[in-house]
């Protein structure tokens, strides 16, 4: 059986990569409609050596489509995806939308996969560093349940799409020439410099990316009193995030035994030459499916705490990966009707 494949936000950076990824991973599809706003309508993508032409959103684009993969920003996402329901597809949304709300499955194919049978038409892709941290770390919480994570974030420009990641170059070219860079995306020069993820704080001093890791996990690892702080920075790498990140369980976990779980732990590639000081990078993890994961360490300030460091294409698991996943699991497990009540979007 194939299905009709709508591409909400098909120009951004994370469209242009669900593309790519439906067609290497085989995807069956019978139809795929390309959607953006106005500004790209007409443009042209290829897909299986076939030219595909942006077409402008509008609600009768939905009328014919079983799965919409949705990465148009939230504002876009809250507009048409009760549509999409309405008109009988399932959305795949990777916008921040939905995904804390309590009738929307929040979904890490390698950590709560049967969270997808309980849809009511939307299933939200959790944000990028929490999927990446999810990834590396659920399968030590399988082992010992974590008490308390502190992660720190390397973000790169890909996470602010497609313009942001043109912007650093332009930025780099600039001062390399004694310009000023131009800051249109972003509020301040990324290259040859970094800053705090540039998102809204709350009163607390936490910006929404930082709380984002803490409540998305928390739904995600169904973990409602696990303790997190995060510090997200955006830094000028294009397209992998990296992440520091401290556990803190309840007993003492052995690095040695943590490593040989991770090694053999699903999406995940154990990375480490301690000999050559070889680690995780982000351009080693650009392009590639698996979290990196290395520099495993038992923390030397707590007797119960772990240190590791990971690199993570933030576009492809970090977005688009973990997308297609989820509609595939769909497939799976034929799921492409919504089981509970259509969601009072
Ligand atoms: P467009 O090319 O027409 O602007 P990125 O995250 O890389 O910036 O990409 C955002 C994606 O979302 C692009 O494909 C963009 O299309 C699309 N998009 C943004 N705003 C809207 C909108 N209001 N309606 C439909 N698509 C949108």
């Amino acid at each position: 059986q194939s299905y009709r494949v709508a591409i909400l936000g098909a120009t951004g950076a994370v469209g242009t990569e669900l593309l790519q990824l439906l067609e290497a991973r085989k995807f069956p599809i019978s139809e795929l409609t390309l959607l953006a706003s106005e500004r790209s309508a007409g443009e042209v993508r290829s897909f299986r050596g076939e030219e595909l032409t942006v077409e402008a959103v509008s609600p009768e684009k939905f009328d014919a489509v079983d799965i919409v993969l949705a990465s148009a920003g939230g504002s876009t996402s809250k507009e048409w995806a009760p549509i999409a329901v309405k008109a009988g597809a399932v959305v795949v949304d990777n916008s921040s939308a939905f995904r804390m709300d309590p009738q929307v499955p929040l979904v890490v194919p390698e950590v709560n996969p049967d969270a997808v049978e309980a849809h009511g038409g939307v299933i939200a892709n959790p944000n990028c560093t929490t999927i990446l941290m999810s990834v590396a770390v659920w399968p030590l919480h399988q082992k010992q349940p974590i008490q308390r994570i502190v992660a720190s974030t390397y973000q790169s420009a890909s996470g602010a799409g497609a313009r942001a990641m043109e912007e650093v170059k332009q930025q780099a070219r600039a001062i390399l020439q004694g310009q000023v860079p131009p800051t249109e995306i972003f509020p301040y020069p990324l290259a040859f410099n970094l800053f705090p993820h540039n998102s809204d704080l709350n009163d607390q001093g936490y910006c929404a990316e930082e709380m984002k890791m803490v409540q998305e996990t928390g739904k995600i690892f169904a973990a409602s009193d696990l303790r997190i702080s995060a510090t997200c920075v955006r830094v000028p790498v294009l397209r992998a995030h990296s992440e520091a990140i401290n556990l803190e369980f309840e007993q003492p976990f052995d690095a040695d035994e943590a490593r040989e779980i991770l090694k053999s732990s699903p999406g995940v590639k154990l990375v480490e030459d301690w000999q050559a000081n070889y680690f995780p990078m982000p351009m080693d993890a650009s392009g590639r499916d698996e979290v990196l994961v290395g520099r495993i360490r038992q923390d030397i300030s707590h007797p119960n705490g772990l240190e590791l460091w990971l690199s993570g294409d933030q576009i492809r698991k970090g977005a688009a990966l973990n997308a297609v996943q989820i509609a595939e699991l769909l497939v799976e497990r034929n799921l492409l009707k919504a089981s509970a009540p259509a969601l009072a979007l």
